[in-house]
C-alpha cells in the first residue's frame, strides 16, 4: 500500500513500508503548506529548478541525507549546494529499494532560483507496491502523454491544472484522456491569485470513469 500525502501546490509525500519520498518539496515558502517536517524522508525527487518545486530540497536533503534525484544539471546545482544528490536524464528506469522512477520530458522551463540553467524540465513517474503514480510536473498539454499512456500506464496522474504557467482545466482534461489513468489529482492551483481556478469545473469536464481526487493541502489518500 501508498499513502500519498498531498503537502499543497506541487509538493507530495508518499510514504510506503519504511520509506517516505518527497516531489517538488516546496514546503518553507509556500504559503498553503501543510506537512510534518519531522516525517522520515529517504528520497527527493525534483521535476526542475524553479522555486516553487526545488522547495526546501537541499536543506532537507542535508538534514536527512535523503537522495535528490533529478534531472542532470539540477543535481549538480544541489551536490555544489551540500545535498545528496543524483543526475539523471530522460526515458529510463532508475531502481531503488522501495521500487523504481522514470523521467519524462515536460514543456516547460528550468531554471534555479538564481537563475542558474538547470536542464530540461521533468515529470516523473514512481512505480511503488506495484502503484504507478505519474506526477507531471509544471507542464503545458503534448502528446508524449499518449504515448506515456500506451506503453508506461499510470495509475494515478498528478496534473497541473491552474493555468498560466502551466495547462489549465481543459488540457488538463485531454491529458487525463491520454494517460489513461483512472485517477487524477489536481496540483498547482488556488496556492497564489496567478493560478487560481474552481476545480469542480474540471471535475464536470472529466469523462464518469476517470476519478478526480482533489486534495486539499495535508490531506492524505492510500492506493
Ligand atoms: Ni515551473
Ligand atoms: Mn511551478
Amino acid at each position: 500500500m501508498v499513502e500519498l500525502q498531498f503537502i499543497g501546490h506541487s509538493a507530495f509525500y508518499l510514504r510506503t513500508d519504511d520509506t517516505g519520498i518527497l516531489i517538488d518539496p516546496f514546503i518553507s515558502q509556500n504559503p498553503v503548506a501543510k506537512f510534518d517536517t519531522n516525517s522520515k524522508v529517504n528520497d527527493i525527487f525534483v521535476t526542475h529548478g524553479h522555486a516553487d518545486h526545488l522547495g526546501d530540497a537541499i536543506p532537507i536533503s542535508k538534514r536527512t541525507s535523503a537522495m535528490i534525484t533529478a534531472i542532470f544539471e539540477l543535481a549538480n546545482y544541489c551536490t555544489q549546494r551540500g545535498a545528496t544528490a543524483q543526475g539523471v536524464n530522460i526515458g529510463s528506469e532508475i531502481k531503488f529499494p522501495w521500487g523504481s522512477a522514470r523521467f519524462f520530458s515536460a514543456t516547460h522551463s528550468s531554471s534555479t532560483p538564481d537563475g542558474t540553467y538547470a536542464g530540461c524540465a521533468s515529470s516523473v513517474m514512481l512505480s511503488v507496491d506495484r502503484m504507478k503514480i505519474f506526477h507531471a510536473g509544471d507542464t503545458g498539454l503534448h502528446r508524449e502523454m499518449k504515448t506515456i499512456g500506451e506503453i508506461y500506464k499510470p495509475d494515478v496522474a498528478i496534473l497541473p491544472v491552474g493555468g498560466f504557467y502551466t495547462m489549465g482545466i481543459e488540457e488538463a482534461v485531454i491529458a487525463a484522456k491520454w494517460l489513461g489513468a483512472k485517477k487524477i489529482i489536481p496540483m498547482h492551483y488556488n496556492s497564489f491569485d496567478a493560478i487560481k481556478i474552481d476545480v469542480e469545473k474540471l471535475r464536470k469536464l472529466l469523462p464518469s470513469d476517470i476519478e478526480l481526487l482533489a486534495l486539499e493541502p495535508g490531506e492524505k489518500s492510500s492506493f
